[in-house]
């Protein structure tokens, strides 16, 4: 499929789709404590965003169950909430939503610490997925590349000692939630896609605090590490425009 540039009208809309991912995250945010359980933070995603009038995009998406996806320490994207799943004190828990108003798509994720006792080294994870994402969004402009965009994300991630994971990817994003083109959290500068004004992407760097590799559970869903290292996501709808990246989900 071709990259699908979108008008200035176009990314208004995906600004109003974003800002109700980014209001339901704070919500679910909010949510997260010892004692919580996924379903928990399921339940109140799925009610804001009923109150925001948006529908879910993950819900029934290849047949994935739930508005929220909850990946705790070890796993790495597509946890799925459940009641059985009790967060405790120390834990990070990834929360991934996506939502559909007026046609557009908006995509975001976070990922939170749960509770008081985080190992330093598990803040560090944090932050630096953050600042990767960070840094992968300021390399975009007209006429960069996704290899800039990747470049930026894994000299980051590794710079700190930790490893990016290969198996997913972000996306362009709009009438659906996923669009070409693909958009690795690694990549070399000068390479790749040319970044054009219009285009709308989901910026998504998975980040392993030990080996890169994942594996994705017998639910078919839940990726993990392979050496059960603790990971975290962050994710953000960015849309290329002449003067630089707009944040939509923010
Ligand atoms: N942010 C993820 C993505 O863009 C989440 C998709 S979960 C799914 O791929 F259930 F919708 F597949
Ligand atoms: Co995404």
């Amino acid at each position: 499929m071709p990259i699908m540039i979108k008008t200035p009208q176009e990314i208004e809309k995906m600004r109003r789709s974003g800002q109700i991912v980014r209001e339901v995250l704070e919500h679910v945010r909010k949510l997260v404590k010892p004692g919580a359980t996924t379903q928990d933070l399921e339940n109140g995603a799925a009610e804001k965003i009923r109150e925001l009038g948006a529908k879910p995009a993950f819900k029934g998406y290849r047949g994935y169950p739930c508005v929220l996806c909850t990946s705790v320490n070890e796993e790495v994207v597509h946890g799925i909430p459940s009641t059985n799943r009790v967060l405790r004190d120390g834990d990070i828990v990834s929360i991934d939503t996506g939502v559909i108003i007026d046609g557009y798509y908006g995509d975001s994720a976070i990922t939170v610490a749960v509770g008081e006792k985080l190992a330093p080294k598990t803040k560090r994870l944090l932050e630096v997925t953050q600042a990767s994402l960070q840094r992968g969004i300021e390399a975009i402009k007209p006429g960069a590349t996704l290899g800039d965009v990747g470049a930026a994300v894994q000299e980051t991630v590794e710079a700190n000692g930790f490893s990016v994971v290969r198996e997913f990817v972000g996306h362009g994003i709009g009438t659906r939630l996923h669009e070409d083109p693909q958009v690795p959290n690694y990549g070399m500068r000068g390479q790749g896609q040319k970044l054009r004004e219009g285009m709308v992407l989901a910026i998504e760097p998975m980040v392993n605090a030990g080996k890169p590799d994942v594996q994705v559970l017998s639910d078919g869903w839940t990726a993990v590490t392979q050496d059960g290292s603790l990971s975290a996501h962050f994710e953000h709808t960015v849309a290329v425009t002449a003067e630089g990246a707009v944040v939509l989900t923010q």
